[in-house]
């Protein structure tokens, strides 16, 4: 699919203001600050369809874009904003479960890590979730370009060795600044979306 069409579509606070529960899409997920707008920047190769800070909970909504007739990438606030009060935590976390666990358009969740800090509480949490639901999910390593090639590789390989278990689960490296990844992540996502 040609992800450099794609175009924003709109934006929902919670499920029912979502698009028609029908089509396919994938969600970009992570903690907040991993980068998930600017991986769908880099991806879509428009550095403004999704906006970007250097603040994290910079994405408060649910963002669709559209690829093509009924092809989502859906880009999702992060999780973990420390600032942000406990009552939102609550309501974001409620709003995130019910769009995980009811959005049947859900194909696949793509999950982004910044490579210095894994696997972190939040990132297992959606790893368990995925794979108790049988959802595929791909892994980013996000701004690989902050390691050395070595030091990027030997985390790629120990990750891999650890999710080796999980036949739904997939991992790999991404930079939004250096834009490398970009076909690897096209070729998880038409493989998604095609199947
Ligand atoms: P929230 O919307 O707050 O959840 O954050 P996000 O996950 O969408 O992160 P965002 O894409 O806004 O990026 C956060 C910060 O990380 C920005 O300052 C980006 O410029 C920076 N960043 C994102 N990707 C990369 C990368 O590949 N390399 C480097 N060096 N910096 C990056
Ligand atoms: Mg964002």
């Amino acid at each position: 699919l040609n992800y450099r069409q794609a175009s924003f579509y709109k934006s929902a606070a919670k499920l029912s203001q979502c698009p028609e529960n029908e089509g396919r899409e994938v969600a970009f997920a992570g903690r907040s600050n991993a980068g998930k707008s600017s991986a769908l920047n880099t991806l879509t190769g428009s550095n403004k369809l999704a906006r970007t800070s250097k603040t994290p909970g910079r994405t408060q909504l649910i963002n669709f874009f559209d690829v093509q007739d009924g092809v989502f990438l859906v880009d999702l606030p992060g999780y973990g904003y420390a600032k942000v009060p406990e009552a939102m935590k609550k309501e974001w976390q409620h709003h995130m479960t019910d769009y995980l666990e009811r959005r049947e358009a859900l194909v696949g969740l793509v999950l982004l890590m910044d490579i210095r800090h894994p696997m972190k509480e939040f990132d297992q949490m959606m790893l368990n979730w995925s794979v108790s639901a049988n959802l595929p999910l791909h892994i980013l390593l996000t701004k690989a370009d902050k390691l050395k090639q070595g030091a990027a590789k030997q985390e790629l390989n120990k990750l891999k060795q650890d999710l080796a278990r999980f036949p739904l689960v997939s991992v790999q490296l991404f930079s939004s600044l250096k834009k490398t990844g970009v076909d690897q992540l096209s070729m998880k996502l038409d493989e998604w979306f095609l199947a």
